[in-house]
């Protein structure tokens, strides 16, 4: 039997295969159970804690109506307004809190600070993004192929755009459920090697196939989903202009997609800037899911927070 209780969610390389899927059965079991009005009471009296040191509104909006669908309640933290912005340290903050919360949402910069925040606190810390991965994110993107292909093992997904910390937590996560990936990315902007490898072992079991290509059509051909994110992500606002030139011919037009199979999804986390790493035409066309994804972000927060709480046995 898989419990998760007590764990901390920070990336999704913590995590085997079969707790992945206990994951992505719970988020499947949870939304179905809220389209019949039926949501079931899991984290009644328990009180989710959120630190956005970086904007949000998926993240932010479905951790608190997931929060309230369960019967519990969440609680913004900006951090300026706590201690820690006077000095309080993060230790002695991480340690009260885990006396008024039964679990932690962080979103921040360097990855490091959630670690610190788990080693510090006695209670589960969520990681809502850092720098470096994006797990809840990558989560609900799984259930979304998962939801609209039937299956996972087998599909090929193409991620083509900038080796960032959405294509890290894809890699993670395909790599463990068996799903293939090829990864474009520009000469100087591949996923870290660290990643990759953790990928690479991953898929040894499981059967996936990686791939680190700087040709957008060898990871486009065939592939059943074709995934982008923005070019810069939050905190690279200033190279913004530069990696728009890098970036033009990674863009995710019609002319791309043609190399996909012919009933091939698209997929962005969002926020997207139509006319930069997609065009209008692809992310408003039928073919695109971004908004089912979106809204399976509500689904699989819940999945996540019930497991860490409780690991309900579906
Ligand atoms: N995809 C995602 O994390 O969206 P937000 O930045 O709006 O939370
Ligand atoms: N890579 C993007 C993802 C936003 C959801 C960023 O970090 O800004």
């Amino acid at each position: 039997m898989i419990t998760l209780k007590g764990r901390d969610f920070l990336t999704l390389a913590d995590f085997t295969p079969e707790e992945l899927r206990y994951l992505l059965d719970l988020t499947h079991y949870l939304k179905e159970q809220h389209k019949k009005n039926a949501d079931p009471p899991l984290l009644a009296g328990r009180t989710l804690g959120m630190i956005f040191r970086k904007n949000s509104t998926r993240t932010r909006v479905s951790f608190m109506a997931g929060m309230a669908q369960l019967g519990g309640q969440a609680i913004a933290l900006s951090p300026d307004e706590l201690q820690l912005s006077r000095g309080e340290t993060l230790a002695d903050t991480a340690k009260v809190l885990s006396r008024y919360l039964d679990a932690v949402l962080i979103r921040t910069f360097g990855h490091e600070e959630v670690l610190k925040w788990a080693a510090e606190a006695t209670i589960p810390i969520i990681n809502g993004l850092t720098d470096w991965v994006h797990p809840t994110q990558a989560v609900a993107d799984l259930v979304t192929l998962e939801e609209k292909k039937g299956q996972l093992k087998g599909l090929k997904l193409a991620y083509v755009g900038d080796g960032n910390n959405m294509v890290h937590s894809l890699l993670l996560g395909a790599a463990k459920l068996g799903v293939h990936i090829s990864a474009a990315c520009p000469p100087g902007y591949e996923p870290q090697a660290q990643v990759v490898a953790l990928a690479q072992t991953a898929a040894q079991d499981s059967g996936a196939s990686i791939e680190i290509t700087s040709d957008p059509k060898t990871a486009v051909a065939g592939a059943d989903a074709v995934y982008t994110d923005v070019w810069a992500s939050m905190g690279q606002e200033e190279e913004s202009e530069a990696r728009k030139k890098v970036f033009a011919p990674y863009q995710i037009n019609m002319d791309l997609m043609v190399h996909a199979k012919p009933d091939a999804i698209f997929l962005h986390c969002l926020p997207c800037h139509r006319g930069e790493e997609v065009t209008a035409e692809v992310v408003d066309n039928p073919a695109s899911v971004v908004f089912d994804e979106a809204e399976n972000r509500l689904h699989a927060h819940k999945a996540i927070l019930a497991a860490v709480l409780v690991s309900p046995v579906i």
